[in-house]
């Protein structure tokens, strides 16, 4: 089995983390030798992810920093694809990585970059082996976040806000239009959980 490098992207409160959880039990338990699954996240803990933080700390508006956050994000993103992305594929791992490169052309497209520049950025970087962009309206993603247990102000709160997340929806339902070459899939989630959870399984089984 060689590695697979899957990646579960789109828009707040759309339940990418819950289903992440599911994914991995999943390919747990239809397998015991698919032990070696990592999951993996964006901004990452490295050198870069770590500045990205100190900026969602100081940003007052959603546009604040939006040359810098370009740029870390890419940089943040090349340190992950050489530090624990590749590594892993190396080592025949399964990689559930929580946003990539679609969540750059779409925040930081809202934020004010040209598109075209974010999208240029990134078109030499790693593509995934699959990538699940997870639709949800902007009503239910905002209330979903609103509704969140935790309850924890998050270090992106400019990002959460309802006209924020409704701009950022049609860049990524563009995502299959924009990049045909690679194997994109828009996940209604909408739905209840184990409804969103039987979409992605469909399409994870056909990679593995
Ligand atoms: P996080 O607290 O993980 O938010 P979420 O639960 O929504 O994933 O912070 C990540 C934030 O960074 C989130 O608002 C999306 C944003 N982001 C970008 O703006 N560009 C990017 O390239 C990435 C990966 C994330």
């Amino acid at each position: 089995m060689s590695g697979k490098f899957i990646v579960f992207d789109g828009l707040p409160g759309s339940g990418k983390g819950t289903q992440i959880k599911k994914v991995f039990e999943y390919i747990f338990d239809k397998d015991k030798k698919f032990d070696n699954i990592l999951i993996t996240d964006e901004p990452t803990n490295g050198p870069y992810g770590l500045k990205i933080r100190e900026l969602f700390k100081q940003q007052k508006t959603s546009d604040d920093f939006k040359d810098e956050l370009f740029e870390l994000f890419a940089l943040d993103r090349q340190w992950h694809i050489e530090e624990i992305i590749k590594p892993a594929l190396g080592k025949n791992f399964i990689i559930l990585c929580d946003r990539y490169k679609y969540s750059s052309i779409a925040y930081q497209t809202v934020q004010g970059t040209i598109f075209e520049k974010v999208f240029s950025r990134h078109k030499d970087f790693l593509s995934p082996d699959l990538a699940l962009i997870f639709d949800v309206s902007p009503d239910e993603a905002y209330n979903r976040i609103g509704n969140a247990k935790d309850g924890k102000r998050k270090d992106s709160d400019k990002f959460r806000e309802k006209i924020f997340i409704s701009n950022l929806r049609k860049y990524f339902l563009d995502l299959p239009n924009k990049i045909p070459n690679e194997k994109i899939k828009i996940i209604d989630a909408n739905l209840s959980i184990e409804n969103v959870f039987s979409q992605i399984k469909s399409e994870i089984d056909l990679i593995l």
